[in-house]
């Protein structure tokens, strides 16, 4: 049966996370050893028009026209059809797979979504470029998460380091010097939508301390973003730390986090934060590379699920 089928990567945040919700920058990366990938197959012999979704990580094996207008990937799919000027997909088999941990901060949502829509370009005969992609991915994560911020759909639509900050013109980054991170599953899953919601009636019941934490996220974010173009972030890995200090006064680590953060600096990371909305999900840790076996070892046998050691080259450099 002829297919075609596109992949999308998983993504965690450097620094940033919240704070950006509320217009302060934020940095994230693509991480390429977790993805998504979206087969369409043809299928002629069947009644003309009919779309089926078969996506096994969430149990859904539906006919296009069953599914609600407003989710996910019913809106790709028509915002895809709008952007080509389809007015009707051809018969066809949408599988959806994701290697990506539901509810861990590594952006499962935006990268399934993002390889729909590049899947439903190519079928259509028209790849879509990066930033089409995004604006309808984005759409998407409406419906997923409220309110985004739209970072997740945005490193991976670009698949590049992104500094990013609402309303302003996408910045790829240029990294100087790679570095290494260890990602270390919590084992809780969290949704985002509602430790944003947590923060937002915080802060609204207590507004100038919300905004001072908010602000300090901010400038470390474009001081990381400095350090990321000039010098070594392994260097200066407790401002990762420092991150996860005001994530915390946000009120969106736990124990768990703290603890696995705590593991992975006595483990020798230069430094270490929650990445993600927070509330379970992944911590990240900066490391020497010759170290990271060993950072990983101890965060598994101190409770992490699972562990991902991955390298950030330096532009220009393949990993
Ligand atoms: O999808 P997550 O869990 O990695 O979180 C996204 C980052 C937040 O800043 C918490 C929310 C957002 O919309 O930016």
């Amino acid at each position: 049966m002829p297919s075609i089928y596109a992949t999308a990567t998983g993504k965690v945040i450097l620094c940033g996370e919240h704070a950006v919700v509320y217009g302060a920058p934020a940095i994230a990366l693509p991480v390429f050893q977790v993805s998504s990938k979206t087969s369409i197959f043809v299928k002629p012999a069947i009644v003309q028009g009919a779309v089926t979704i078969l996506a096994p990580n969430i149990q859904l094996n539906k006919k296009l026209d069953e599914i609600e207008a407003a989710t996910p990937y019913s809106v790709a799919i028509r915002l895809v059809k709008e952007a080509l000027g389809v007015s009707r997909l051809p018969s066809c088999e949408i599988h959806i797979h994701s290697s990506i941990p539901l509810g861990a901060g590594l952006g499962s949502s935006a990268s399934v979504i993002v390889s729909l829509v590049r899947a439903l370009g190519l079928f259509l005969g028209h790849p879509l470029d990066n930033e089409t992609v995004n604006r309808i991915a984005f759409e998407a994560e409406k419906i997923t998460h409220g309110k985004p911020s739209g970072i997740d759909n945005t490193v991976i639509s670009y698949e590049k380091p992104v500094f990013f900050q609402s309303n302003q013109p996408i910045q790829l980054l240029q990294i100087l010097h790679g570095f290494t991170l260890v990602i270390a599953d919590s084992g809780t899953s969290s949704l985002t939508v509602k430790t944003v919601s947590g923060v937002r009636k915080r802060r609204q019941a207590n507004p100038d301390v919300y905004d001072n934490i908010i602000s300090n996220i901010g400038e470390i974010s474009r001081e990381i973003k400095r350090v990321l173009q000039t010098a070594e972030l392994t260097s200066n890995g407790s401002l990762l730390t420092m991150n996860h200090n005001l994530l915390t006064q946000l009120g969106v680590s736990t124990p768990k986090l703290d603890a696995l953060v705590k593991t992975s600096l006595d483990a020798g990371a230069s430094g270490a934060k929650l990445s993600g909305g927070g509330g379970g999900g992944n911590i990240i840790a900066v490391t020497e590379p010759e170290n990271a076996a060993k950072v990983a070892r101890e965060l598994e046998a101190h409770g992490a699920v699972r562990t991902i050691i991955t390298t950030i080259p330096a532009a220009g450099e393949q990993v």
